[in-house]
């Protein structure tokens, strides 16, 4: 089987998948989800998503349908059929199929969705060369730490920024700079490390915190704070970091070059110690 999916107790492939039209899912995004990458048919940092996948449920008073060991096992024989070794799992529980009425039973048993996916190989131009991003307001709700499928203004700041020819945008809230539309922002200034401190505001990374632990392992010093739209511009450098991205640099910003205008030596050393964790885990 290639592209595949699990819902309602079955593998099928993907294109055979269905979902009721009733699935709160579908009428309200009223639910969770989770990306995780599998290299070499391992799942990476499995256990970290699903701790926040059922972190999420809970936030949003939906029942965590599954006990980790079954999650893993679906996991584990949704990637040995899909055959694929390079892949993104995609699980997504949705409070579950009720005629539409905002308003919720407790008693709903919530959907569970599972897709596996051909990753392609990872562009190294992107990587070696860096991208461009833009800032637009933080336009989102005060709950952006739940990994919640409610997901328009990321998917419109999106698109902004690839009308403008960028390749992520990064969200500002009074100043300053929260997340990108599906990563976590990163920048050195004089060989320290920053990122936005976790708050209500923004995704808690596990990209994020694998980087941060690197970074720490490898002796740079690391500061998670509020960082202020300004502080982008005169940055030494600039990453995203996120599942499928992993961490790639960030040369522009809204039209200015960042440091030399050239992906960042400190990015690059990170890439190169997370692609070597990964080899490791595969063996
Ligand atoms: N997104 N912030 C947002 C808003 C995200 O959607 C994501 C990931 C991240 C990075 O988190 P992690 O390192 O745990 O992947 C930060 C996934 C990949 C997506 O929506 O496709």
């Amino acid at each position: 089987m290639p592209n595949i999916a699990y819902i309602n107790g079955e593998f099928l492939p993907l294109e055979d998948a269905k979902i009721s039209v009733e699935d709160r899912g579908v009428q309200f995004g009223d639910g969770v989800y989770e990306v995780v990458r599998v290299y070499g048919g391992q799942p990476f940092q499995l256990e970290a998503h699903l701790t926040r996948l059922a972190r999420s449920a809970t936030a949003i008073e939906v029942p965590f349908p599954l006990t980790t060991s079954e999650w893993e096992s679906l996991i584990f024989e949704g990637i040995r059929l899909s055959r694929y070794q390079e892949s993104k799992v995609y699980l997504q529980v949705t409070r579950g199929v009720a005629p539409r009425e905002h308003g919720f039973s407790l008693a709903l048993v919530p959907t569970v969705l599972v897709t596996i996916r051909e990753m392609p190989l990872p562009d190294e131009t992107r990587e070696t060369q860096g991208v461009a991003v833009i800032t637009l307001p933080d336009i989102r709700w005060g709950r952006c730490s739940i990994k919640s499928l409610n997901l328009l203004p990321n998917v419109l700041a999106k698109q902004q920024a690839m009308q403008a020819g960028a390749f992520e945008a990064i969200f500002v809230r009074e100043g300053f700079i929260t997340e990108g539309t599906s990563s976590n922002v990163m920048m050195v200034k004089d060989g320290t490390i920053a990122t936005p401190a976790l708050n209500d505001h923004l995704l808690p990374g596990v990209t994020r915190q694998t980087i941060l632990d690197l970074a720490q392992e490898a002796g740079s010093v690391v500061e998670e704070r509020d960082i202020l739209q300004e502080e982008l511009r005169n940055a030494d450098e600039l990453f995203l970091v996120g599942t499928t991205i992993e961490v790639l640099p960030v040369i522009q910003l809204d039209g200015h070059s960042i440091g030399n205008g050239c992906a960042g030596p400190i990015a690059k050393s990170l890439l190169a110690r997370l692609r070597a964790v990964v080899a490791q885990k595969m063996m």
